[in-house]
């Protein structure tokens, strides 16, 4: 038995060609996103494209702002901060598009206790990792690459206000999408050690 073919061709790649994404490729890629299963048949998921300049600048220095008071309370140097910073921010202005995976509490359900509300939330997050999965195996198929990249889940707060989202949208992941730069070379990629991850009980 092997792995099927397009989910092996999945790669994050990180480096695109100056061509935009054309609007109806991004919201097949968001369609496929939301076939993905969900608990009970919630799909707690919105997701926001950010193709437009103005969007990615402001999406930029919002989350740029956060993570710079994080780093200056870690006790990072000022001069790697600003490094750091600089690349993020290159990052997002530089891809032809963006997908912001949000979650909301909209069809979850509700519990008086903490534990339980965790688990909910839990729940949603595992549903919006498969989304993701399914926009990126979607882009694959086209041709396109893409590549998750973690930051809004450490500031879904300053990602929303900064794209003026709807208050229950909470972004938590982020997908840059484009035509893959023919000279971008990624990681190989290592085998899988199964006996290592697996357990046969
Ligand atoms: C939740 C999550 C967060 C990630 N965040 C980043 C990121 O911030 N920057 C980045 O370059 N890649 C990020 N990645 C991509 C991983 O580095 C990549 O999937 C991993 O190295 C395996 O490579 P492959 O996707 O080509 O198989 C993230 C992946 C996941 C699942």
């Amino acid at each position: 038995m092997s792995v099927p073919a397009f989910v092996e061709a999945r790669r994050s790649i990180r480096a695109f060609l100056p061509e935009p994404v054309p609007r109806d490729v991004l919201d097949a890629l968001v369609e496929a996103a939301c076939l993905a299963p969900a608990p009970h048949h919630s799909r707690p998921w919105r997701f926001a494209i950010v193709d437009t300049p103005a969007a990615k600048d402001a999406l930029a220095r919002g989350m740029g702002a956060r993570w710079r008071a994080d780093l200056e309370g870690d006790g990072v140097g000022p001069a790697r901060i600003d490094d750091l910073i600089d690349k993020s921010y290159t990052k997002i202005a530089d891809a032809p598009a963006l997908v912001l995976g949000c979650l909301t509490w909209d069809g979850l359900d509700r519990y008086p206790d903490e534990r339980r509300q965790r688990a909910e939330w839990g729940m949603a997050l595992l549903s919006l990792g498969a989304a993701v999965e399914n926009l990126m195996l979607a882009a694959a198929d086209r041709g396109l690459a893409s590549c998750w990249i973690a930051s809004p889940i450490f500031c879904p707060e300053e990602a929303r206000d900064a794209l003026a989202l709807p208050r229950e949208w909470l972004p938590h992941a982020m997908v840059i999408v484009g035509t893959p730069d023919p000279l971008y070379e990624g990681r190989q990629r290592p085998p899988v050690p199964l006996d290592t991850l697996r357990r046969n009980t």
